[in-house]
């Protein structure tokens, strides 16, 4: 397989998401440019408007007039926030200080997701959310008058730690939150652009809340986890390079990159700049014979969502991959590791499952067989790049859920396959 060209990925999802939260609360008008229009976001900007929020349909330009801290309206209608954990998580937060009650509700996907993680430190903080089974949507959050804190996340989750920032600054209370290894930081990032003062240490984030934040004018950068797809394509194949422009290449997001490097792979950064208190690049990949390495529970953050992705390029090169320190990857979408590794196995290929997260062993030989993606649009198009590997023959069983966060990608793909 060729893979030559280059092709600009849709906006970041994470980015896109709290772009329109920050939007949404912000004194007056929002400018957003290159938003992601993905399912995912879509639910976002649905609740938002719910809570009172006058946001167009989603375009490429995105003018949002904010309604000020403090600003939202009791919802008539239960906020669905589909398959977006995100979402959930993210507007749980945002809603803990309205004296209201919020209901959220999600697709069968999400409903199994585990929620205590942003509900315990939202009720430490003084809001009450009652579930009504285990700790999965649907849940009830009644806001109110909160008080800061200082919070321990035991995983490493930007959701949670995203939901205690939005409460503390729409509480107006200061709320401190640690974390044994940094997870995605655009939250820390978006807050400081518009003049939220927070405190930064390498496992720590302090937010002093103001009354009013400054509108946006931000343009998204590229996804860097959509685009591991195409570089993993550029790796793969037996000639050509591919160039993905604008690629936010913030070093809490770029583990697979790094990954890829370690395996042996090229990959290059060119054409940097920073856009709207982000790094961006043109990322330029091309193939190489890859070896196999091990990654542990430090370099798992920053490539939580591209480790399916990882192990199918690992399968696909047939070298080894050892992951540990993965768990959480049990509660994405789909529980990705029996996914991948079942997915593997079907294909051929010969990979293992672990508590916490699983090995591939070297052998490289045709992977062909039906992948079951469980709606996991992750799942799909890790598949769906090895598919096009030379001697493979796989198919993806939805190939519709990359509308989760990446609609255009089987054309984006095959554009680039010569
Ligand atoms: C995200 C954080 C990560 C990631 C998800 C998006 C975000 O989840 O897996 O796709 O935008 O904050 P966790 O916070 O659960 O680790």
């Amino acid at each position: 397989m060729k893979a030559r060209g280059t092709v600009r990925v849709p906006g970041d999802k994470s980015i896109s998401h709290r772009a329109l939260i920050c939007a949404a609360v912000a004194s007056g008008r929002s400018t957003i440019t290159n938003l992601l229009r993905s399912a995912d976001v879509e639910s976002t900007a649905s609740v938002l408007r719910l809570l009172g929020v006058s946001i167009p349909a989603l375009a490429d330009e995105v003018i949002v007039d904010g309604v000020g801290i403090g600003g939202f309206r009791e919802p008539g209608l239960p906020l669905q926030c589909g398959n977006s954990g995100t979402t959930a998580r993210m507007i749980a937060g945002v809603v803990a200080a309205s004296p209201f009650a919020t209901r959220l509700e999600g697709d069968p996907s999400l409903s199994r997701r585990p929620m205590r993680r942003v509900t315990e430190p939202l009720t430490a903080m003084g809001a009450r959310i009652e579930f009504e089974r285990d700790d999965g949507l649907p849940m009830t959050v009644y806001g109110g008058d909160l008080s800061g804190i200082a919070w321990n996340t035991r995983a490493s989750s930007a959701q949670t730690k995203s939901a205690i920032l939005f409460a503390g600054l729409l509480g107006g209370v200061s709320v401190t939150v640690r974390e044994a290894r940094r997870s995605r930081d655009h939250t820390e990032r978006m807050l400081a652009s518009v003049g939220v003062p927070l405190t930064v240490t390498e496992t720590s984030v302090s937010l002093t809340p103001i009354a009013e934040i400054e509108p946006l004018r931000l343009t998204v950068p590229a996804d860097p986890s959509s685009a591991a797809y195409l570089t993993a394509l550029g790796a793969l194949a037996d000639e050509g390079e591919v160039r993905i422009p604008g690629v936010c290449v913030n070093p809490t997001r770029t583990g697979f990159l790094t990954a890829l490097t370690r395996m042996g792979g090229s990959v290059r950064f060119i054409e940097k700049r920073k856009v709207a208190g982000e790094e961006t690049a043109t990322v330029v990949v091309a193939p190489r014979k890859l070896h196999g390495i091990r990654v542990g529970a430090d370099e798992v953050p920053a490539m939580i969502d591209e480790l399916p992705l990882l192990a199918c390029v690992a399968a696909a090169s047939g070298v080894d991959l050892d992951v540990s320190g993965a768990e959480e990857l049990r509660v994405k979408e789909s529980d990705r590791i029996s996914a991948v590794v079942s997915n593997l196995r079907a294909t051929g290929a010969q990979a293992e499952e672990r508590r916490d997260g699983f090995r591939i062993a070297a052998g490289r030989r045709p992977l062909r067989g039906r992948v079951t993606t469980h709606g996991d649009h992750r799942i799909a198009m890790a598949f769906g790049v090895i598919g096009w590997v030379d001697g493979n023959d796989i198919e993806v069983d939805n190939r519709d859920c990359v509308d989760i966060s990446y609609p255009t990608f089987w054309s984006d793909v095959a554009a680039l396959v010569q």
